[in-house]
């Protein structure tokens, strides 16, 4: 978690330093800070609260420093505060540090710096950290470069990070192991920030470090070296592919109103030139590349978390039911502790977003150390996921800023379901007349996005009005649509903060059923599917015990409207896709319900976008 982000050039540093903050906050909005280098005096500004607090600490600032960094944090180690938020300085006065990550050997370190004379005046591991590099400085009589290299070799965990020093107005290192980190490269002006959005107005061209890499950034350029043994590295420039207009809201209240809007061209965009209906294929060149992998697949196992992890489940149907491979679905959490069997016969897939989760990282780090193959479906390019596997097929759904993961859960549906398909036609698990009946279809996703955004919009809205005050939400489907239940109940308790949970229809009388009384909405994902008669039962069920159903409908369905309180039409399609339709109007749901109970949607508080720690 954590965003940081720096300057150093001719330029003020303080407006390019928060407005990059602003960008960050995605990443962590529970406290802020910036430090300025003034002709060799620090000046620092943090505190609890947002960026738009730090700016108001910041008001009688008044700096024309051209050299700085700032953080936005999301607390793990201390609760948010003043004193807790980033930059933490060195005992001496003279190191500042930002830091994104986790150091897991603090405690050791603590008690070693404090047995030295050191204080600490923060619960944070950061300050371990800062302190170390001066006991490292002082012991060893290193420069700054050095003494952070000496330092970094002592710590067990995950960082990015940026220092200063007070005497050298014009430099800035930078290093970095699992978090990620950019370097934009201006003229003569230098910018880091844990992803490209802070400074993609002012350059085109980027350096991303490595892991186990760190970089001394002057007015001269940029120096890269490993952390291990300073080995020297040549700095690979990449251009960057993000504009300004996708990562601003556009005339929409939130960013996730705007990324719910922009699912239909971002699934387009997912598809585009891999889907070639025309041709009859379906081209993906991760997937092609190592065909015999795919094709002679025994097991397939994908793992997540969140979101992404509800889109593998849906995965897991579709290339088991249209494929016919084996396929398990785990949390990346459990997985990676769970001493899991894997041989190199299996694929293993990873599926995040961010491509910087760090149980999803991790877990995919120990499939690739025991042999597997492992592909990454991944929605930022070069981020540390993608990087790291075999293969892989990015989402093309855009930068996604709001917490709530919206566009980048349908273009991951859209990925899979291209996936399921071509291996359903290589292996002949599926009709030729199968496979362009569903690859037409497909072609027409996005308009039917289009178009359920189109024609529930105003009625969802009626509809959070009437549920907003509620305490309690159960959401139900059964096949394909009980990940889009348990999704759709995530989407609305993280951001109305909300108790929802979803649940397979047919659990329902296991326990569920308990719950229902003609306070509790139940949510069921009913559209005209081979189970839509057994889903017709459970509403029965839930209308014997007076509960209050909103049934997601295939459109004109007159029996399951007649039983039910509000019914929502998505247009028909093959059943394998209606994942896809039916998480559109649950989207727009739960933002509606968030915004009339005052939530902060796009950030919803304890939570950020990119979960990188464990
Ligand atoms: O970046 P990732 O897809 O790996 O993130 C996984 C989860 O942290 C994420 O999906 C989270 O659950 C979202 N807040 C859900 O909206």
């Amino acid at each position: 978690m954590c965003g940081i982000t720096g300057y150093i050039g001719h330029k003020e540093a303080y407006p390019i330093i928060i407005n990059g903050l602003k960008r960050l906050e995605y990443r962590g909005y529970d406290s802020a800070g910036i430090i300025l280098n003034e002709n060799g005096i620090f000046k620092l500004r943090k505190t609890k609260g947002k960026v738009s607090d730090l700016e108001v600490k910041c008001a009688k600032l008044n700096s024309k420093a051209t050299v700085g960094m700032g953080h936005t944090r999301w607390a793990t180690h201390g609760v948010p505060s003043d004193v807790n938020s980033h930059p933490h300085i060195s005992n001496n006065g003279r190191i500042a540090l930002i830091h994104n990550g986790i150091i897991e050997n603090y405690g050791t370190l603590k008690i070693m710096l404090t047995s030295k004379g050191y204080v600490f005046k923060s619960e944070t591991d950061t300050e371990v950290l800062v302190n170390l590099i001066q006991f490292m400085q002082e012991t060893q009589k290193v420069d700054l470069f050095t003494a952070i290299r000496y330092a970094l070799n002592e710590v067990i965990g995950a960082y990015a990070i940026a220092v200063m020093e007070v005497e050298q107005p014009e430099e800035i290192i930078v290093a970095r192991l699992s978090s990620p980190l950019a370097i934009g490269i201006g003229e003569n002006e230098y910018f880091i920030a844990s992803d490209a959005s802070p400074f993609v107005e002012f350059t085109k061209e980027a350096v991303y470090l490595e892991d186990g890499e760190m970089a001394a950034i002057t007015l001269e350029g940029v120096d890269i070296h490993k952390i291990k043994d300073n080995a020297k590295v040549n700095p690979i420039i990449q251009e960057l592919k993000l504009n300004l207009e996708e990562i601003e809201k556009g005339g929409y209240d939130h960013f996730m109103l705007k990324e719910i809007h922009e699912q239909p061209k971002s699934i387009m965009d997912t598809m585009r030139g891999r889907l070639l209906v025309e041709e009859g294929v379906i081209q993906m060149s991760g997937i092609w590349d190592h065909q015999e992998k795919f094709f002679n697949a025994e097991r397939i196992i994908i793992i997540s978390c969140g979101t992404s992890w509800h889109a593998a489940l849906i995965g897991e149907y579709l290339i088991e039911d249209l494929a016919r491979i084996p396929v398990e679905v785990e949390y990346a959490s459990e997985f990676r502790y769970r001493n899991p069997i894997i041989t190199d016969r299996d694929i293993v897939i990873a599926i995040s977003q961010s491509g910087e989760t760090a149980d999803t990282l991790a877990a995919l780090k120990l499939a690739k150390e025991k042999g597997a193959f492992i592909y990454g479906i991944c929605n930022v390019v070069d981020s540390s996921i993608a990087r790291l596997t075999d293969a892989g097929s990015y989402t093309h759904a855009g930068p996604e800023i709001g917490v709530a993961s919206t566009k980048a859960f349908t273009a991951q549906l859209a990925v899979l379901s291209m996936i399921a398909i071509k291996l359903a036609k290589h292996r002949g698990t599926i009709s030729k007349e199968r496979f362009t009946s569903l690859i037409t279809e497909l072609e027409t996703i996005p308009d039917k996005v289009e178009k359920v955004i189109r024609n529930t919009e105003e009625q969802v809205k009626e509809i959070a009005l009437l549920y907003s005050r509620t305490n309690n939400f159960l959401y139900l489907g059964r096949g394909y649509n009980y990940p889009i239940a348990l999704e759709g109940a995530l989407k609305l308790k993280e951001i109305s903060y909300i108790h929802a949970e979803g649940y397979p229809a047919a659990e329902m009388k296991h326990g569920p059923i308990a719950l229902i009384d003609n306070n509790m909405p139940v949510v069921v994902i009913a559209p005209k599917t081979l189970h839509y008669d057994k889903i017709v039962s459970n509403i029965q069920e839930i209308n014997s015990r007076k509960g209050k159903v909103i049934a997601i409908v295939t459109e004109n369905d007159i029996q399951v409207r007649s039983m039910v309180s509000q019914a929502i039409e998505i247009p028909d399609v093959s059943e394998c896709l209606t994942p896809i339709l039916a998480s559109v109007p649950l989207q727009l749901l739960a933002y509606y319900i968030a915004i009339l109970r005052g939530a902060n949607v796009d950030q919803p508080r304890n939570l950020a976008k990119s979960v990188t720690v464990e």
